[in-house]
């Protein structure tokens, strides 16, 4: 079987590490290799994949938006969201379905079992690509209120007119006051990733059951994770969003619905 990943650049992805652990561990012979494909090449690039037999495939930056319009059939999350992370070739035509938002979500409850999103109120900071998914996860799973704060205030505005009610938007100055009562603290900014700046909150403000949880995951302790340890706040951390978004992914192309361990979370930061 025949499984990919597209991008551009695609040289650090890590998924090629995650399907091939998976396909060892169920002892089925497949391979998981990088793509680059630059977005003007988006459609031939395609193409060629369906032309060698691939069986599907994932796709991250810059792709996940424009793969939309090339797909045959789009489920409901994924129109949703706006953005395809994961294709199957089905007799030639590409199904496009969206796990990112599982990822996100999956992963807090895998590590805080007792959390659950409903009428929880949670704090969103940044409003970028990753951000749609993990908003329409937190809508979907019931959340009462979210405090979405962004840089830039418009595509805040423009997320919350996408995903609905129980989104308030705030100025970026803002983002340390909205930290008062929520039960969780989402970062999905680039802020705090290795050779970015950190993301500055003051974290005084939580109260100290509120959840931390940050998509950076190099590190994979952040600044802001951290300080929400030193506040004695739960976390969770990054790794797991990348693991639980490709699990539904092996699942769509082989029929088995791989396992999440510790040890493949090891494998993929070494
Ligand atoms: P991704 O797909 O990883 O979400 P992105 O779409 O480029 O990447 O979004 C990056 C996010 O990090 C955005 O919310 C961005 O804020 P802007 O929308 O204002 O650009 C945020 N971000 C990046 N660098 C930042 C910085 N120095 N200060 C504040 N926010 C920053």
């Amino acid at each position: 079987m025949m499984l990919g990943v597209i991008g551009h650049p695609i040289d650090h992805s890590k998924s090629p590490k995650i399907h091939s652990y998976w396909f060892m561990k169920n002892q089925m012979n497949g391979s998981y290799s990088r793509i680059d494909i630059a977005p003007e090449e988006l459609k031939d690039g395609i193409k060629k994949l369906i032309d060698e037999g691939y069986k599907g495939f994932n796709v991250t930056i810059p792709h996940k938006e424009a793969i939309v319009e090339l797909c045959d059939v789009v489920d409901e999350t994924a129109q949703k969201i706006g953005a395809v992370n994961t294709v199957l070739i089905k007799d030639g035509k590409l199904v496009g379905i969206n796990t990112d938002a599982y990822g996100f979500t999956q992963n807090i409850i895998a590590v805080q079992p007792k959390f659950s999103f409903k009428n929880k109120r949670i704090a969103v900071i940044g409003a970028g690509g990753a951000a749609k998914a993990i908003l329409h996860g937190l809508v979907e799973k019931g959340a009462s209120e979210i405090r979405l704060t962004n840089r830039t205030l418009e595509k805040a505005n423009k997320l919350r007119d996408q995903f609905g009610g129980s989104i308030n938007t705030f100025k970026w100055e803002q983002r340390h006051m909205i930290l008062k009562n929520v039960d969780l603290l989402v970062n999905t900014t680039s802020l705090g990733m290795k050779g970015q700046p950190p993301l500055e909150l003051d974290l005084d403000l939580l109260e100290s059951k509120t959840i931390v949880n940050d998509i950076v995951y190099s590190p994979l302790m952040t600044d802001l994770l951290t300080q929400a340890k030193v506040h004695g706040n739960p976390y969770v951390t990054g790794i797991g969003m990348l693991l639980y978004q490709a699990q539904p992914a092996f699942k769509l192309w082989t029929g088995i619905l791989p396992e999440v361990t510790q040890e493949l979370g090891l494998r993929v930061l070494e």
